[in-house]
């Protein structure tokens, strides 16, 4: 097809693209007063009283120096898969060895019995220790860092009591519950010889170790099927541990939880099509800023729109065609959005064989232009609406100049996805433009270290040397230490 007869097929739509421009766009402005009302937000959920977003103290009270040492074991209950990773920490400084496996992560466990859930991770765990150490009778029990990556209150490092359920699971009898026990007595009832030094959010996880081999590393941040972030505070700014009585300048690693920001819906711009995806959602009203931005719902965005599109409008996308796939809930994931913005093609081509396969619907040139806009406002609107999280931890700290260490599928594989966040931090902060591209913005957002494994695994590191050192604050279980 040649530019021309393309250009003016799309004619057709362009008023549904300027509407939806209108909808989707944030702009400067916005951006700046949404960060600006964040700052609030995190010191709420710092106080007694308390906020909407949960601000987490996660008993991780130093950051590494990039000598620890010894070997660990990581779990990681992520949404897609299980992964079991052994970790050396080496004599050298700031490196590892790992070994690591992955289990799938049955669909119907998201949504089924806790006691199935628990078994399932004791046999995977079982099954890697029998793998790599072989007979497990004969075997010193090893140091486990869990990453557990739900908003879990943790009154010790030990313990975590699941506030509740995030990125579609959906398990009767664990929120509100501490799922430490649960895990142990599962792990016991299978002979695995692993003590849980550590329960830890996979933000957390991120951030110690980035800063393990990066120390310009303040925040560590999740953009995958969920989105938070953990940055390190002083205790002396933390007024919900003012009974800890330590020094206002000991240092305590928060799990933000900011997904949870605006759950009042005061800033966000939200569309009628977020509104659809919070009341459809099992948790309506939680989540409020994760649902705009993350993985897991970018796709739904996108899909709720053609549908919007196809029913109520006098445009009618996809008119006379049998659009029952595209109907269905959760069809789409952020992948098919991230395959129709890497299309190549100025006529769209790999977007019109994608919807063909994956959806039945055979695309006219003007509606895959706008299958294009649509996939871009989404993925921009939910990168600046990120860099908001950045931008106000940084303001809240006082820093001027930093890394980010950021890692999840959203960061890894979305096109676009950091320039357009680098460029909505640039706005918020006021920053000069460029005059060398090749120059490092004041704050960058890089990609992280493992956080699941070598960062589990720091974390159980710095908590055995704060315990053999005589720190005991958040360690409910002080026998597993030893
Ligand atoms: C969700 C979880 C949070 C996690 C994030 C990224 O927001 O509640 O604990 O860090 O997803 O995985």
């Amino acid at each position: 097809m040649c530019l021309g007869s393309f250009a003016d097929a799309s004619q057709g739509l362009s008023k549904e693209i300027e509407q939806l421009e209108g909808l989707f766009t944030v702009e400067t402005q916005k951006l700046k007063q949404i960060t600006d009302h964040f700052v609030n937000e995190l010191e709420k959920g710092l106080s007694v009283k308390g906020g909407s977003i949960p601000m987490n103290p996660t008993w991780v009270m130093s950051y590494p120096t990039g000598y620890e040492t010894g070997t660990f074991l990581a779990l990681d209950m992520g949404g897609t898969n299980l992964r079991v990773c052994q970790i050396t920490l080496t004599d050298q400084k700031s490196e590892f060895d790992i070994i690591q496996s992955k289990y799938r992560m049955p669909e119907e466990l998201k949504t089924g019995q806790a006691d199935e859930l628990w078994e399932y991770i004791a046999d995977c765990l079982m099954q890697f220790i029998e793998t790599h150490h072989g007979d497990v009778s004969k075997m010193d029990t090893l140091p486990l860092g869990f990453t557990f990556s739900y908003p879990a209150t943790q009154n010790y490092i030990d313990e975590g009591v699941l506030q509740r359920w995030t990125k579609g699971f959906d398990i009767a009898g664990v929120e509100g519950e501490n799922v430490v026990p649960m895990f142990e007595a599962a792990l016991a009832a299978k002979g695995v010889p692993i003590k849980l030094t550590a329960l830890i959010n996979d933000t957390t996880g991120t951030l110690i170790a980035s800063a393990y081999t990066d120390t310009k590393m303040k925040i560590g941040c999740i953009f995958g099927t969920g989105c938070n972030a953990a940055y390190m505070e002083d205790c002396g700014s933390i007024p919900k541990l003012a009974h800890l009585d330590v020094s206002p300048d000991t240092p305590m690693a928060i799990n933000c939880e900011w997904g949870a920001f605006d759950n009042e819906h005061l800033v966000l711009p939200r569309t009628q099509y977020d509104v659809t995806i919070d009341n459809e959602s099992p948790r309506p009203g939680q989540q409020a800023f994760e649902k705009m931005i993350a993985g897991l719902y970018l796709g739904e965005l996108f899909r709720l729109v053609m549908v919007d599109l196809h029913d109520n409008h006098s445009a009618h996308i996809f008119s006379g065609q049998d659009i029952s796939k595209l109907r269905r809930p959760y069809t789409l994931d952020s992948s098919f959005l991230s395959a129709i913005e890497e299309d190549p093609f100025e006529n769209l081509s790999e977007t019109r064989d994608l919807f063909h396969t994956k959806l039945g619907i055979e695309a006219n040139p003007a509606e895959l232009e706008l299958v294009r806009r649509t996939a871009e406002l989404i993925g921009t609107r939910a990168a600046r609406l990120s860099a908001c999280g950045v931008a106000a931890i940084c303001k809240k700290k006082g820093y001027t100049s930093c890394h980010v260490g950021a890692d999840g599928s959203v960061f890894n594989k979305y096109p676009h996805f950091k320039a357009r966040g680098a460029q909505a931090l640039r706005e918020i902060l006021d920053w000069p433009e460029k005059t060398d591209p090749k120059e490092e913005d004041p704050i960058e957002i890089l990609a992280a270290e493992d956080g699941s494994g070598v960062g589990a695994a720091l974390i159980a590191a710095l908590t055995l040397k704060r315990v053999k050192e005589g720190n005991m604050h958040g360690i409910l279980h002080p026998e597993n230490f030893h």
